[in-house]
């Protein structure tokens, strides 16, 4: 798939963050670059811990970066591992993601270049959100 200049910047920077991933019990690596209408784009790896239950995943450190740096408003995430089946968003990331992007694409890529574009809505139908408080 042939990707839009900014896209594949976006993808570029998911493939960069995954370096930072600090993966030592897993040895899973991920990257993840979270684009705001802005135009600024945060970057995110995973980070784990020797309790397991604390590791924050990659996309979720990204969006908390942008969302604790006061920025609102996303039209894009990318997501990076070495994987030949790409890796989608865990459930909480995916939780995580509508709570501030909604409806956005989730670019999924691995280091050998493939890549695949999914919504949110197509990964998550049917979310729990502030509609129903
Ligand atoms: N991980 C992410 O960072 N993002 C995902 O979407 C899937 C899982 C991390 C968490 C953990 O550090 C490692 O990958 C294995 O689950």
């Amino acid at each position: 798939m042939n990707l839009m200049a900014d896209d594949a910047n976006l993808v570029a920077a998911a493939r960069a963050a995954r370096e930072n991933a600090y993966a030592p019990f897993s040895n899973f690596k991920v990257g993840a670059a979270l684009r705001a209408k802005s135009g600024r784009i945060f970057t995110g790896c995973n980070v784990e811990n020797a309790t397991y239950g604390l590791t924050i995943c990659a996309e979720r450190v990204a969006i908390f970066k942008a969302i604790s740096e006061g920025e609102r408003g996303f039209d894009a995430i990318a997501v990076c591992t070495d994987t030949e089946i790409l890796t989608p968003p865990c459930g909480a990331c995916r939780q995580i993601i509508w709570e501030f992007c909604g409806d956005i694409p989730v670019m999924l890529s691995n280091l050998k270049g493939a890549t695949e574009t999914h919504r949110m809505s197509a990964l998550f139908p049917r979310p729990f959100d502030a509609s129903f408080l």
